[in-house]
């Protein structure tokens, strides 16, 4: 092997041929629809800024484009649940799975808007602030972990305990809720931290101690004026006074089909669903590029009574996109074992093991590691892992969508050491050997470089960030 390991893509070069008639550049879907960008002023998504997420508009646009009337919906990696709110103004009986309990308490909270009498709220406002100054027992709240310690100035976390405190003693438990979630929206804003990249950034006026060029994140805002903010957008949104283009659930959601939540891992949990129980999927799996929910959404974490065992447990529970994921395969092992299906848990790895281009990527990282030509020794781990378990997901995706249903994926590509991961044809090809059929594979306009040490290494080029279309034939 040459110091500079010159190895021609073959096998990703072939299959980029194999789908090039499928991938379209498509100019109608914006980054700004396949982000979070566009629900940024769209009521009641933009209570709490989930960047991870995708628009109400991109999951209503394939909804109407592909099926001509409601049925079941299913998001895997629900996130705070825009798949499931969009379909559901728009008829959807619509399902969820996520893993972490932020999402989880996102939709919750949400879901329980229907209980919510906009008077009974109004009123519950009016007097929080008269109420909430006389209210003295204050109890501790926040237990933080060794990432979240001093994440607040002191008035902060006081007040913010103290309000957590009054909450506990409003009566009607959905208003409770809301309070709690308005808190809960803020805790970025209060706080020193920013969520940037991979990692909270710390504010230098934190009593941190903090390596590198200080960081400042302008003005942070106390805790009564940022909730002060939230609650009046909160309020404002839920006086119907829509205009948007889509119907938002005016009565907050009541009269429209009901939402399912199920907390816990798809992994584990689509395995119990029934063959060919919906008629549509849309949804976007965490990307292979080393984000880390568990300690992006750490505060949230913590506020929602996390300990620091149960981030770590979630952390390696998360679908395999960290560094420190350890593998899962015995697990799905034994699930399928459990189930007395050791033949598709053979069948769905002869999937994975039969993909050339999977089979390059891991000889390459593998080779790259040797040569230290990669940012961390455990990438080709966490790579192999990733698409292992996207197998297994994809798997049982084509399995609980019915013959003619679709599913529509969200992705970016990833490259590490130089090297581009063809995540969107690695997939594709899962997914064809798995029952679905790739119909298109849409690529964003423009794609975006990789981490900024790669970019030091390799120049800014673009890689492929992509919408897939697959249908069950
Ligand atoms: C890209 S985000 C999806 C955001 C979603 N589309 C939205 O608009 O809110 C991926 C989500 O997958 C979740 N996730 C990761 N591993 C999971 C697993 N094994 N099972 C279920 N959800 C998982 C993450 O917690 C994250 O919320």
């Amino acid at each position: 092997m040459n110091e500079r390991l010159e190895i021609f893509p073959t096998e990703r070069q072939k299959l980029y041929e194999k789908f090039a008639d499928r991938l379209i550049k498509a100019s109608n879907l914006s980054r700004q629809i396949v982000s979070f960008q566009a629900n940024k002023e769209e009521p009641i998504y933009r209570w709490f800024k989930y960047k991870e997420g995708f628009s109400s508009t991109l999951v209503q646009y394939f909804l109407t484009k592909f099926s001509d009337k409601p049925g079941k919906l299913l998001d895997p990696f629900a996130g705070v649940g825009t798949t499931l709110f969009a379909g559901q103004s728009l008829g959807w009986d619509s399902y969820g799975i996520e893993i972490l309990p932020v999402g989880i308490f996102v939709m919750e909270t949400r879901d329980a808007l229907h209980n919510i009498d906009p008077a009974d709220l109004g009123r519950s406002l009016q007097n929080l602030w008269s109420e909430y100054d006389k209210f003295e027992r204050t109890t501790l709240h926040l237990n933080h972990i060794s990432i979240t310690k001093d994440a607040f100035p002191e008035d902060t976390e006081r007040a913010l305990n103290r309000f957590l405190s009054y909450c506990e003693h409003v009566p009607q438990k959905e208003i409770r809720t809301l309070l709690r979630f308005a808190a809960f929206s803020i805790l970025e804003e209060i706080s020193y931290t920013r969520k940037d990249g991979q990692y909270l950034r710390w504010d230098y006026r934190s009593k941190r101690d903090l390596a590198g060029k200080p960081f400042n994140k302008g003005r942070i805002l106390s805790f009564e004026q940022a909730l002060r903010i939230k609650l009046s957008q909160i309020s404002a949104d839920l006086v119907p006074q829509s205009d948007s283009l889509f119907e938002t659930p005016r009565n907050n959601g009541h009269n429209y089909p009901s939402i399912k939540i199920i907390d816990g891992s798809c992994l584990q949990e689509l395995p119990a669903f029934e063959n060919d129980f919906f008629d549509f999927i849309v949804t976007s799996p965490p990307y292979c590029n080393r984000y880390d929910y568990t300690r992006t959404y750490a505060l949230e974490l913590v506020f929602l009574g996390c300990d620091s065992d149960k981030v770590r447990n979630l952390r390696q529970e998360l679908l395999s996109c960290t560094v420190e994921n350890k593998e899962k395969v015995e697990q799905l092992r034994q699930t399928y074992t459990l189930l007395g299906k050791s033949s598709t848990f053979d069948s769905v790895l002869r999937v994975y093991d039969s993909s050339l281009a999977m089979s390059e990527v891991n000889y390459i990282l593998s080779e790259l590691n040797k040569l230290d030509r990669l940012n961390n020794a455990n990438i080709p781990r966490m790579v192999r892992n990733y698409f292992l378990e996207m197998c297994f997901a994809i798997y049982e995706m084509a399995r609980v969508t019915k013959r003619g249903g679709y599913c529509v994926m969200v992705n970016d590509n990833v490259r590490y050491g130089g090297e581009e991961i063809p995540v969107d044809l690695i997939l594709s090809e899962f997914a064809e050997g798995l029952g679905f059929n790739t119909q298109n594979i849409f690529v964003l306009p423009r794609g975006k470089g990789n981490s900024s040490q790669q970019m030091g290494n390799y120049g800014r080029t673009e890689i492929r960030k992509c919408v897939y279309l697959w249908k069950k034939e």
